[in-house]
């Protein structure tokens, strides 16, 4: 009987695989694009639309943009975003959808993973201040890896928008206003993110967004019109997006900004051409937020059916959350407005990205351990927040003085844990972040006696709690004073009209500068801000941006001097508000002498510039050297310059390598960025910084429709105040 029985299952067993296999698309020894292309011929247009279609399960809990998850999911749902951090209730939703469809596609569950999952590290400004992209692509492993065991296979990151206007939110989330220094980050991230393999263990799809121009949103504010022309388009905006896509970024979304009067959601010219026709891009495009039905408020749309065919036309595969394809396009059809065969390629790219991933093989999540993985994120995440503070003042302050006996840590960020983890902050906890005043504490222990009062709220001044505070600075040494944003004062949707701190902190630094005591300002913040009236009054100021978790350590570190800080800025901190936008890389002004062109109530020049940030050590440059000073178009030359660490203790220092074209046929910025390295240089050591220039690559500029354009003439290399004439001479 029993063999009977077996040799009935072992029947059984051949005939159910042998069928799967025999089904094309279920068999995973086939081609990716024979499995898509035998699928698509099984499914119906109903099946097709979903698979065009996302929405949300579970409630979204993100600030300044909370919305209910979806009721009544339609089973065959193309992607899920994830508001929930239960595998299980993950898997649920995908047992359905992979058990009681005809064809059981599964379900691609996306989120946003900005800066970690459980483990939040710094904010992506934060990140690019550290300029150790290496680092970052770690942290972006470590995200896949927490979002992975969570049952997230798509994550809606990197943000690669250039972002030159500081009272925008959103500059929280990019890597600061540099074209150059955007790419290499967003290639970092989408590295760290997708792995060797997108069926290696823990790898998640990144997604590259806001494509494109967001950042150039008008007078900052969010979600608005941008002014770009095809030439600041090519030359800023669009650099980021090419390097991440040539790195193979599965997805990219599109943006919510209106470019120069054609929303980027159905920008023909930015999808189809650029992105499909020029990068031959061959993942998928999905929209943002009710991005599709917005296309109505901006005007280009009568009405939902209008909007779905435009976006989709301009190549938006995927739907966000409107459901505006699938409840429009069947008549659409009827009505012979749109066809099949693009609706057929939009579902290829969905169906083979979730190929890809695995997704048919392993529909579902089984939370996995990793102890190598586990062990390695507290030390990542500290040593991202460490490299990433930037050390803006310093009058010898800093590192705390051994005669300093007792320090009074003031100020609403001192024991504040929650704005420590910045906008995004996915499924972090601030109950698990360490205050400022806990680094302080676990850095100094006994040493040095710790004072505490608040000193004042975040907004509202409070005589009393001013009054608190300047007792406890009388009874000590210095003042470690915690001022900075709640993290809902930045990302989505939180743009302000000006990016100076509230006066009721002002008003505190004011009363306990009377005091006479040294003051070190501590700063967190989603963004620059404006200091012209508290920088005069510290010592020392140490910008810590939003670091996350595991900020409050490596700042104690710092302060003590066990750590020296190699943070340099990658978005110009302006003076006031009112010189926005201010950036490195502006044109020459038309009467650069005299101070023509000044304001005439302020200096045109912010505070804190580009690659501003001090150590405790100090460095001499040498003066440039390069192999050859003319140079044919398609030679490369090599460029060394040569730092001495002339300081008593070891440092990490940054070089950044500039170009600038003083003629060309048009006009370019004053100076750009092309090249960076960081080293760590011990005291008494010289090391050699080396860039290879490639002309075309790195001293050519694109014309308004993206065609790189190298001129004979002159070019300046340029790195700090050094600077070196080379001349291309064919
Ligand atoms: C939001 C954001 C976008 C995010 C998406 C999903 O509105 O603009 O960055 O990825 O919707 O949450």
């Amino acid at each position: 009987m029993r063999l009977v029985t077996f040799s009935l299952v072992c029947g059984m067993f051949f005939t159910l695989s042998h069928a799967s296999e025999s089904i094309p698309y279920k068999n995973p020894s086939l081609p990716v694009k024979v499995r898509v292309a035998d699928l698509l011929s099984r499914m119906t247009l109903n099946e097709k639309l979903l698979q065009l279609s996302q929405l949300t399960l579970s409630d979204n809990n993100v600030n300044n943009i909370s919305a209910n998850g979806k009721d009544g999911i339609p089973l065959g749902i193309g992607s899920l975003i994830y508001f929930s951090s239960d595998p299980e209730a993950r898997n649920k939703v995908q047992k359905e959808n992979m058990l009681n469809t005809r064809l059981g596609i599964p379900v691609l569950f996306g989120f946003d993973v900005i800066h970690g999952y459980n483990s939040i590290y710094p904010i992506p400004l934060a990140q690019s201040c550290s300029w150790n992209p290496e680092l970052a692509t770690k942290l972006s492993r470590i995200a896949a890896y927490e979002a992975y065991n969570t049952g997230i296979n798509w994550t809606f990151s990197p943000m690669i928008d250039v972002s030159r206007d500081p009272r925008w939110g959103r500059v929280a989330e990019c890597y600061g206003e540099d074209p150059y220094l955007n790419g290499i980050f967003g290639v970092a991230a989408v590295k760290g993110y997708q792995g060797q393999d997108l069926l290696d263990k823990y790898s998640i799809a990144a997604c590259l967004k806001h494509y494109v121009g967001y950042g150039a949103s008008e007078g900052g504010r969010d979600y608005r019109y941008t002014e770009v022309s095809e030439q600041t388009l090519w030359s800023t905006y669009l650099p980021p997006y090419k390097a991440c896509v040539e790195q193979g970024a599965c997805t990219v979304m599109s943006a919510f900004n209106d470019i120069s009067g054609v929303p980027a959601t159905c920008n023909e010219y930015t999808l189809n051409h650029i992105l499909r026709d020029r990068w031959k891009f061959d993942g998928f495009v999905v929209s943002d937020w009710n991005a599709i039905e917005q296309l109505v408020y901006q005007g280009v749309a009568e009405n939902d059916a209008e909007a779905g065919l435009k976006a989709f036309k301009a190549g938006v595969d995927m739907d966000m959350v409107d459901m505006i394809y699938f409840d429009n396009f069947n008549k659409l059809l009827n009505e012979g407005k749109l066809d099949i065969s693009l609706i057929d390629k939009s579902v290829e790219r969905i169906l083979s990205l979730k190929f890809r991933l695995g997704l048919f093989e392993n529909p579902y999540t089984v939370p996995e351990k990793d102890t190598k993985i586990e062990k390695s994120i507290r030390k990542n995440c500290e040593q991202m927040a460490e490299e990433s503070f930037v050390l803006l003042k310093n009058d010898k302050t800093l590192p705390i003085d051994n005669k300093v006996k007792s320090l009074a840590v003031i100020g609403p960020m001192a024991k504040d844990k929650e704005n420590l983890l910045g906008s995004w902050s996915a499924n972090g906890k601030p109950e698990n972040a360490e205050s400022i005043f806990e680094g302080l504490s676990s850095e100094f222990g006994k040493r040095i006696k710790l004072n505490y009062a608040l000193g004042s709220n975040f907004e509202e001044t409070n005589q009393e709690m001013i009054k608190e505070a300047i007792d406890v600075v009388s009874k000590s040494d210095a003042v470690i004073l915690c001022l900075g944003e709640k993290r809902t004062w930045s990302g989505e949707n939180a743009s302000r009209s000006t990016i100076s701190l509230p006066t009721a902190q002002e008003d505190l630094m004011s009363a306990l500068y009377k005091e006479g005591k040294p003051i070190v300002l501590i700063l967190s913040s989603g963004r620059p801000i404006e200091l012209s009236r508290l920088e005069p009054m510290a010592n020392s100021i140490i910008e810590i941006w939003q670091p996350g978790l595991y900020g409050a350590i490596p700042l104690a570190g710092i302060l003590s001097g066990r750590i020296n800080p190699s943070g340099k800025l990658t978005m110009t901190f302006p003076l006031i508000s009112g010189q926005i936008p201010v950036y490195y890389n502006m044109r020459q002004s038309a009467r650069p002498y005299k101070k023509m062109g000044d304001y005439l109530d302020i200096t045109v020049n912010p505070l804190y510039e580009f690659g501003h940030g001090l150590s405790y050590t100090e460095y001499e440059y040498s003066e440039i050297s390069v192999s050859k000073t003319k140079i044919s178009r398609n030679e490369e030359i090599k460029a060394e310059i040569t730092v001495t660490n002339i300081g008593s203790r070891s440092g990490k220092e940054t070089v950044l390598w500039f170009i600038s074209d003083p003629a060309c046929t048009i006009s370019r910025p004053i100076k750009e960025l092309k090249f960076f390295e960081k080293k760590e240089i011990q005291p008494g050591e010289s090391k050699v910084y080396t860039f290879i220039i490639n002309p075309e690559r790195d001293l050519s500029y694109v014309d308004s429709d993206g065609n790189p354009l190298l001129e004979k003439g002159l070019y300046y290399l340029r790195v700090k105040d050094k600077c070196i004439k080379i001349e291309v001479i064919d």
